[in-house]
């Protein structure tokens, strides 16, 4: 497989390094009076997100590459940045749908690089990453009446 590919494996793998820590903060700094039902939807991501990272890790060696495993490496390449501090619900779900929206846009973008390699397991794998993200977006953006 091409260098690209695994270029852009590796700039996923940090942007979903992120995001996971952006909802265990979520998990843990939700206030308010729907704590309960988002605290636990929260974990439903990180636990998801935990799973996703494992695979396009694992993926990135099937393939010949090496995953970046470095915090500072995931911090200077995620375009998610690390949100800090915040406990308003609505502010969460709006976070979580722009980091879904980023995850989405980086997915396809390995989808591309994949088909023109000709790799159909993580062309596939992409599809399967945004088939759940784009229904997880839909039901946040619900949540937040739109
Ligand atoms: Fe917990």
């Amino acid at each position: 497989m091409s260098n690209s590919l695994i270029t852009e494996l590796n700039q996923l793998l940090s942007n979903f390094h992120v995001y996971y820590q952006n909802t265990r903060g979520a998990h843990w700094n939700i206030k308010g009076p729907r704590f309960f039902e988002l605290h636990a939807k929260f974990e439903e991501l990180y636990t998801e997100a935990l799973t996703n990272i494992d695979d396009i890790a694992e993926r990135i060696l099937t393939i010949g590459g090496s995953p970046d495993h470095t915090l500072e490496t995931y911090l200077e390449k995620s375009v998610i940045k690390s949100v800090k501090n915040e406990s308003n619900d609505e502010s969460l779900v709006k976070m979580i749908v722009e980091n879904l929206s980023a995850l989405i846009s980086q997915e396809n973008k390995v989808k591309e690089q994949a088909v023109k390699d000709g790799d159909s397991e993580t062309e596939d794998m992409m599809i399967g990453l945004v088939n759940v993200q784009e229904k997880t977006k839909w039901m946040f953006n619900s949540w937040l009446g739109k």
